[in-house]
């Protein structure tokens, strides 16, 4: 089959929906590959570099005449007449919002895949072009809000003062605001995040954030927000306007699917912010925005010194990249329906992955898909916790448990009461250090082990010593027990250290970090 990869019919777009490097990819899966002439240009990469990569340079019936037609957003009407019946067309159509879509497409007689419609799932991430641009444009924020703040990120201590940090809010930590959270933390930033969604707070702090608490709380089976009422409304917003008012730089990426974007910052709250406060609004469309004040494609200046960026195009800001990513999500998607290699699409509707994003097959109407649950907070757990307890196996576990415990303990006991008056002392000291070292060893952090336990191995350099002093013996059998307790001393102690350092290095940065 051949696959097309047309220009991009839209003047704003920058991104072009598959790179040589890429081209080279979808031609290892037997496909052929088109590419409209001049269809990478602006995402600087050139006819000839796409040549060299194997593909065959066209125009623009040709491109999109393919039977594969692979581009970045919903074609123009007159792009769309130049598709053929029985084509398949990989896009992002925002099936959620456009509701024309699918007739429009099984009218056409063509199979439509959203590239924007892929389930949440762990294993389609890799297929996933929101998240691949979504990730590219909460970089991109934080870049445009330090180039409009105008100062350093990251605080310093200098000869001639102290410069406190910046301090960063993102509202709303999907994709998006997951990546503004960790390039602002990287950037030096102090940053916090606050989402409906409080099951993602672990995942802001694991990106060097503090979550701040909302009065609204939503499970989510899907992954996604679901609209506030009135009331919660009112009660999120005194939140935002407060945090609004604390912070040098907020970024508003909550976003409810198949809705304008919720309304974050209110002009009240804006008027409260310091002057020279940034904020990022990434739910600026036509349609409105997370800020009352923004504009879609432009920088606000409000007479209080905030500037508001409604920049709707952040992930083409840096074209090279986000095309690469975009043209590879394209490539694993058609790894996925190209089994054999053989350039065939052969898409699998008992494949929820495949059945979530397909919008016509062959010109029928599939959309909308069946729901998938791929919510990140911990649904299984709380099912777990609702299942009635199993008594079976844990049962049988901790009934055996038990006996090797009374077992030891008899055998301890024997030991004990065996043993000459002399050795008792030694035995409560060892039972001391069983109690002393279960209680530091399980309240030590899990990456912690490794360093403490090489530390307390050290200990057994005592062992070292007394086999030293053994080893002369004249019995040839505690001379060699001497030897023996030396060497597994020795691999106990150096090879803990050994384990530390290499565990160490690999938080160490090299020089090309
Ligand atoms: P997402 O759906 O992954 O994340 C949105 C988050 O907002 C979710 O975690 C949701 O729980 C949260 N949320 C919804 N309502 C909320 C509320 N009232 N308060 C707090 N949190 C709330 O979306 P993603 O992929 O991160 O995209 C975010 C936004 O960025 C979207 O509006 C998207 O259209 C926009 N975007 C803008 C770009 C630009 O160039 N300006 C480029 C890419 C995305």
């Amino acid at each position: 089959m051949r696959i097309g990869i047309p220009k991009e019919p839209y003047s704003s777009q920058t991104l072009v929906a598959g790179t040589p490097d890429t081209v080279t990819k979808l031609i290892k899966l037997g496909y052929e590959v088109c590419v409209e002439a001049g269809a990478g240009t602006k995402a600087n990469y050139f006819d000839d570099q796409y040549e060299a990569a194997g593909a065959q340079i066209v125009g623009k019936e040709e491109a999109w005449g393919a039977d594969i037609v692979t581009c970045l957003d919903t074609p123009t009407e007159a792009e769309l007449a130049l598709i053929k019946p029985g084509a398949t067309l990989l896009a992002r159509m925002n099936p959620f919002g456009n509701k024309e879509l699918p007739k429009m497409c099984a009218d056409m007689g063509i199979t439509a895949l959203a590239m924007d419609a892929v389930p949440r799932l762990s294993r389609a991430q890799s297929l996933d072009v929101r998240s691949s641009m979504m990730n590219v444009a909460g970089y991109r924020a934080v870049i445009e809000a330090a180039t409009e703040y105008g100062r350093l990120f990251t605080g310093q201590v200098t000869a001639a003062g102290k410069l406190p940090p910046a301090k960063v809010y993102v509202i709303g930590v999907g994709v998006a605001g997951l990546a503004a959270i960790g390039t602002a933390s990287s950037m030096g930033a102090v940053v916090s995040a606050t989402d409906v969604r409080p099951e993602v707070a672990d995942q802001v702090e694991s990106l060097g954030g503090t979550f701040v608490e909302i009065p609204v709380k939503q499970q989510s089976a899907d992954g996604y927000a679901k609209a506030l009422d009135e009331e919660q409304q009112k009660l999120t917003l005194a939140v935002y306007t407060e945090q609004a008012a604390k912070n040098d730089i907020v970024i508003t990426t909550a976003a409810v699917p198949g809705r304008p974007a919720p309304l974050l910052i209110t002009a009240e709250a804006v008027s409260h912010m310091k002057p020279g406060s940034v904020i990022v609004d990434m739910g600026a469309s036509e349609l409105g925005g997370n800020c009352e004040l923004s504009r879609v494609g432009e920088v606000v200046h409000t007479p209080n010194g905030v500037s508001i960026i409604g920049y709707n195009d952040l992930a083409g800001r840096l074209p090279a990249q986000a095309s690469q990513l975009y043209g590879q999500n394209i490539v694993n998607l058609l790894k996925l329906t190209t089994p054999q290699k053989d350039g065939c699409l052969v898409l699998n509707m008992d494949d929820e992955v495949q059945r979530g994003m397909t919008v016509t097959l062959d010109g029928q109407i599939m959309w909308p898909p069946p729901q998938v649950s791929v919510s990140a907070a911990p649904a299984q757990k709380a099912e777990e916790e609702a299942l009635p307890e199993k008594p079976s196996k844990t049962g049988t576990k901790a009934i055996r448990g038990l006996w090797w415990k009374i077992v030891l303990g008899i055998i301890a006991a024997v030991l004990i009461v065996m043993s000459p008056a002399s050795a008792a002392s030694h035995y409560i000291v060892f039972m001391l250090a069983c109690v002393v070292g279960f209680y530091v060893i399980t309240n030590v952090t899990h990456t912690l082990h490794t360093p403490l336990m090489s530390e307390t191995n050290a200990i057994s350099g005592i062992i070292i010593v007394g086999a030293i002093l053994q080893i002369g013996s004249d019995n040839p059998v505690i001379a060699a027990l001497s030897f023996v307790a030396m060497s597994i001393a020795a691999i106990n102690i150096f090879g803990g250290f050994r384990v530390t350092q290499r565990m160490l290095k690999m938080f160490e940065r090299s020089s090309e970090d």
